[in-house]
């Protein structure tokens, strides 16, 4: 028999947030999303807001006491998808305080929460910033230690929330490397390449490559991590339990910034190309990761090309253009 559970998801507003539960509301299940609106967008959940398995609680994920107060309006409520931080690893290094608190003091809270009132799972946005500048790619997991000096106080909660998980057994940690796909916001200056290019070449501008363009990265489409983050909760296609650890998510394929910028100037017909500008402080040089640990677990969860999953991205920057900010 087909489960239906009731999920938790925290940063439901986000890029990945929403694509993960309008997932979860396709395959049945009940979903309580909370957001506080810092960097997701009201607009992201226009395909799920009124659906009648939704529910929306505006809060930050530093209220008191605010698992308590969910499961009791929502007794049957036993899966948590912690996605809600401050995502931006600038901001991070600027402001370290407020920082620490979200992504470590109030995810913690969250994280002992769940196991006091005995959820079946929480599922937590672990990062490749974890790994901070590795010695060699591809990346496997056992490289997060105490001693990874950390570029961001990002970084250091992260890593931090996915220890406590191996630690204690309960719940999984994803470790996301570069995530694209619709709804991925360009505006920011500190937005994901991807969304920056696309956006770029649409409206007829030049791509800018930061540094010489060689650094490389292991870009994975929105729909395979959302693959995964089913699985792992055991609300996938596959096992009905859930996979408790700590996992890299990513294609364990890596492509330069030069070779991307090709690619999608292929795809978009940009007439412009690249310019090159300074290199971004703190940037790493190399980001691939091995996941042989997840497709162990998991089964194989990539299905896209870079070059498929670029297809499916680019009508939404096409369209999104006037609504970004809404
Ligand atoms: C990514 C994640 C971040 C995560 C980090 C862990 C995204 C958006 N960010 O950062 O959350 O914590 O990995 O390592 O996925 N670049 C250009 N031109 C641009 C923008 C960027 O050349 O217009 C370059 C950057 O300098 C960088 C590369 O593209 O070398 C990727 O940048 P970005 O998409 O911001 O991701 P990461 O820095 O890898």
């Amino acid at each position: 028999m087909e489960k239906h559970a009731t999920c938790l998801v925290t940063g439901c507003a986000g890029f990945v947030g929403s694509h993960l539960v309008e997932a979860l509301l396709q395959r049945g299940h009940n979903v309580i999303g909370v957001d506080n609106f810092f960097s997701g967008y009201r607009h992201n959940m226009a395909n799920f807001a009124k659906h009648p398995r939704f529910v929306f609680y505006e809060e930050d994920i530093r209220a008191s006491q605010l698992l308590k107060r969910l499961r009791d309006d929502h007794p049957e409520l036993s899966v948590l998808y912690h996605l809600a931080a401050i995502v931006s690893v600038p901001y991070s290094v600027e402001h370290p305080e407020e920082t620490l608190e979200v992504n470590l003091k109030a995810s913690r809270d969250l994280y002992e929460e769940a196991q006091a009132l005995n959820f079946e799972t929480f599922v937590f946005a672990g990062s490749a910033a974890e790994y901070g500048e590795a010695a060699s790619v591809p990346i496997s997991e056992n490289a997060a230690t105490p001693f990874v000096e950390h570029a961001s106080p990002y970084g250091e909660a992260k890593y931090l929330i996915s220890k406590c998980i191996e630690d204690t057994s309960f719940g999984t940690s994803l470790r996301f490397f570069n995530i694209y796909g619709p709804r991925q916001d360009p505006s920011s200056p500190y937005s994901g390449v991807i969304s920056k290019f696309l956006d770029c070449s649409l409206a007829g501008e030049p791509m800018t490559v930061l540094g010489d363009g060689k650094q490389t990265r292991d870009f994975i489409y929105i729909e395979d991590v959302i693959r995964a983050y089913l699985a792992v909760a055991g609300l996938g296609d596959g096992a009905l339990s859930a996979v408790p650890g700590v996992y890299n998510v990513a294609t364990g394929m890596g492509i330069s910034i030069l070779e991307l910028a090709e690619t999608v100037w292929a795809l978009t017909s940009n007439t412009k190309g690249v310019l090159f500008g300074p290199p971004r402080a703190g940037d790493i040089m190399h980001s691939v990761a091995d996941i042989t640990r997840l497709e162990k677990a998991i089964g194989r969860f990539v299905r896209y090309s870079l070059d498929e999953g670029l297809r499916q991205t680019l009508p939404a920057y096409a369209r999104a253009t006037p609504a970004r900010n809404v």
